[in-house]
């Protein structure tokens, strides 16, 4: 289904960004991977596993992926993996805070597909996937910054697949519902199990894991999708059809 392509993955040392490195490694296809904390790669390390240890706040640094990790060779595709969440009332947003979000969940996205959007350093065809969420389209109290990140994706991904197919490139979204992954471990260590029961029942077919969403990017990513752009696909269990 996929082999032989070059993936630039952002938040590739943690949960869906992990398990997306993994299974392209199996399948024969090189990787460009971006992320903090390089312990939690150290086993994928190989001729076909290139690691950008950066933090996606620092842009002027961005560069370094194109001009020297990619050395001359030109990528297939680019998964914004990358992603933090928080929770927190309106009344303790300030600027900073909405600015620490979108940095990290859209303009690192943007800034990166600039750079990708280059004829030298990406092929023609090439086919671009950001993360949203549910939280894209649906609401939750307390979730202003996460929410409003995930929904100028859906955006960002409309324009900028309009502009780039005038080189065949394809850009989606996919909005997972709960999936197990590190950040979900971290906010169900913070609430009560009536909470993260009432989570899970939200699910028609229970949270997800990361294998579940894997074969769906894995699809985007491959030529199988080539007339599919601009499209926002949710993989949630049934979550936002209630
Ligand atoms: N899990 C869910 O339920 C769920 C649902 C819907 C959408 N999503 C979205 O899916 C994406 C992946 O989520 P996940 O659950 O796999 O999250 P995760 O396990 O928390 O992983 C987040 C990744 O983002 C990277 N990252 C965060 N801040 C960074 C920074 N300043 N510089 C560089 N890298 C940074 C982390 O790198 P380090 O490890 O190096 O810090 C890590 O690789 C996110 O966009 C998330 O919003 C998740």
């Amino acid at each position: 289904m996929i082999k032989d392509k070059i993936i630039l993955i952002t938040g590739a040392t943690s949960g869906i960004g992990l398990a997306l490195c993994k299974y392209l490694l199996e399948n024969n296809c090189k990787v460009i991977a971006v992320g903090r904390d390089e312990d939690k790669i150290e086993n994928l390390k190989s001729a076909k596993f290139l690691f950008v240890k950066l933090d996606l706040n620092d842009f002027s640094q961005y560069n370094t992926i194109f001009e020297e990790a990619l050395n001359g060779e030109k990528l297939d595709g680019f998964v914004h993996c990358a992603g933090i969440e928080e929770t927190m009332p309106i009344t303790l947003y300030t600027p900073e805070n909405i600015q620490k979000i979108f940095n990290i969940n859209v303009f690192s996205g943007i800034e990166l597909l600039r750079f990708f959007s280059k004829k030298k350093y990406s092929n023609d065809g090439s086919s671009v996937v950001f993360i949203s969420s549910v939280m894209g389209e649906l609401g939750q109290p307390g979730k202003i910054g996460y929410c409003s990140t995930k929904a100028a994706i859906l955006g960002l991904v409309k324009s900028s697949a309009l502009e780039l197919a005038k080189r065949k490139f394809r850009v989606n979204a996919i909005s997972p519902g709960v999936v197990n992954t590190p950040m979900t471990q971290k906010l169900f260590s913070q609430i009560d199990q009536d909470n993260i029961q009432r989570i899970k029942n939200m699910h028609p077919l229970d949270i997800g894991q990361v294998e579940d969403v894997i074969p769906l990017l894995v699809f985007l990513l491959s030529d199988n999708s080539r007339w599919i752009t601009g499209q926002n696909i949710k993989i949630d269990g049934g979550y936002s059809i209630q």
